[in-house]
């Protein structure tokens, strides 16, 4: 059962989202992936959201580019955390998306990455972390690779 949800906002966005596979698959995290735009999508987007708890998502991924409705919509749908990560995939090189992501009004956050492939690999360690609080074998696991890098 996958615990984690990624949503990408387009299939052009899945190198960056790979990123943040490869470090999952380190950390044996299980997760399920996704392309469903905000915009194109809005009802599948909700559809996903509102589903993802009780199929057992416990923490969801959505990276997007330009405008970036896509985290900010998810978690208008359900209230599992979700962690944004701002794709440079526009003219404005993801300043754009950072903004559209970290900018949420106050009531339903989403927690912003770095903007491309830094934030996509911070995005499957800040989920890391907060499985940590529930799953003491992803504790381990997150703690070894903070460990590993400690002595780089
Ligand atoms: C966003 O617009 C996607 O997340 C992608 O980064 C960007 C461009 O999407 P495409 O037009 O390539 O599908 O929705």
């Amino acid at each position: 059962m996958p615990l984690v949800g990624i949503v990408m906002g387009s299939r052009s966005d899945e190198s960056y989202v790979q990123e943040t596979q490869k470090a999952l698959d380190e950390l044996h995290i299980t997760y399920e992936t996704t392309v469903c735009s905000a915009h194109r999508n809005p009802e599948g987007v909700r559809a996903y959201a509102t589903s993802a708890r009780e199929r057992g998502i416990e923490v969801l991924i959505a990276e997007a580019g330009g405008a970036a409705a896509l985290p900010g919509v998810l978690a208008s749908w359900t209230s599992l955390p979700v962690i944004g990560v701002p794709l440079p995939t526009s003219e404005l090189k993801g300043i754009d998306s950072l903004h559209a992501i970290a900018q949420m009004p106050p009531g339903v956050p989403v927690a912003c990455m770095a903007v491309g492939n830094w934030g996509a690999r911070n995005a499957a360690y800040f989920a890391a972390a907060i499985l940590s609080i529930a799953h003491p074998w992803v504790r381990e696991r997150y703690d070894a690779v903070r460990e590993a890098q400690s002595r780089r």
